[in-house]
């Protein structure tokens, strides 16, 4: 994945169905990646990844699974009919979860890459020292991506800011998937590790998940040409 085109994925993070769709629309053909996270999916449900689907667009369910070994394998399974290319589960779970959930997804959701969130995107360092770790971010984003990788798990979602020191350290073939991208001028909201569109290109993310910059904007459609100009450029 290492020299290939850096693609934006718009976080469909709406209040409300007609909303989703209605921002859907609006980007038109310029869109091809959609993120549905726990907010669409838990109010509209696969019957929406079908139709987002059946419109050419590329899914990824961002659920985040964090849960022990035998529920997060049984949940893999139950997405099984599901037209999804990305799916996201917490490192966190530890390696005995993630490999488990690796031989699951080859045998239920084959076309499925399966992506390991590292250290939440919204939290810096006095967050991760408030939940007990002890490591610094960028040593303890190093060693969940590390364990990930090593349990057969396809990507890693993490920081664009950790991206030049995971790079040299996981395989070629690693997808990168970074949140916490903020063109320069947009507000951060909860987001604490950021980097505009270019910067997280030029450091050879994958994939861009953006949300709010494209959501807020009055003319969704531009938001989104602007930032893939940004990433070309
Ligand atoms: O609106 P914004 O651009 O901040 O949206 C970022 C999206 O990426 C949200 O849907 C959020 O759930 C997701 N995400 C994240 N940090 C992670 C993993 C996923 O912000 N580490």
């Amino acid at each position: 994945m290492l020299d290939s085109k850096t693609e934006v994925i718009l976080a469909l993070d709406v209040e409300s169905r007609t909303k989703a769709e209605k921002i859907l629309v609006a980007t038109g053909q310029k869109l091809k990646w959609v993120k549905i996270g726990l907010q669409t999916y838990l109010r509209d449900g696969p019957n929406f990844l079908h139709e987002i689907s059946s419109s050419g667009k590329e899914i990824f369910l961002d659920l985040k699974l964090h849960d022990i070994p035998n529920t997060m394998v049984k949940a893999i399974e139950s997405l099984s009919d599901l037209p999804i290319k990305m799916l996201t589960l917490h490192s966190t779970a530890g390696p005995e979860a993630l490999e488990k959930c690796s031989i699951a997804a080859k045998k239920f959701l084959p076309n499925t890459k399966l992506l390991a969130v590292t250290v939440l995107t919204s939290m810096n360092q006095n967050n991760l020292t408030s939940i007990g770790v002890e490591n610094k971010i960028p040593d303890q984003v190093d060693r969940l991506a590390k364990m990930a990788i090593d349990s057969n798990i396809d990507g890693i979602v993490c920081s664009p800011l950790e991206l030049m020191r995971l790079r040299p350290i996981l395989p070629d073939s690693t997808t990168f998937v970074t949140p916490g991208i903020r063109p320069a001028g947009s507000a951060t909201g909860d987001q604490k590790r950021v980097m505009t569109p270019y910067q997280a290109a030029q450091a050879g993310a994958n994939f861009l998940v953006i949300g709010r910059p494209i959501l807020a904007s009055s003319n969704p459609e531009f938001a989104l040409s602007e930032i893939q100009a940004e990433i070309d450029r």
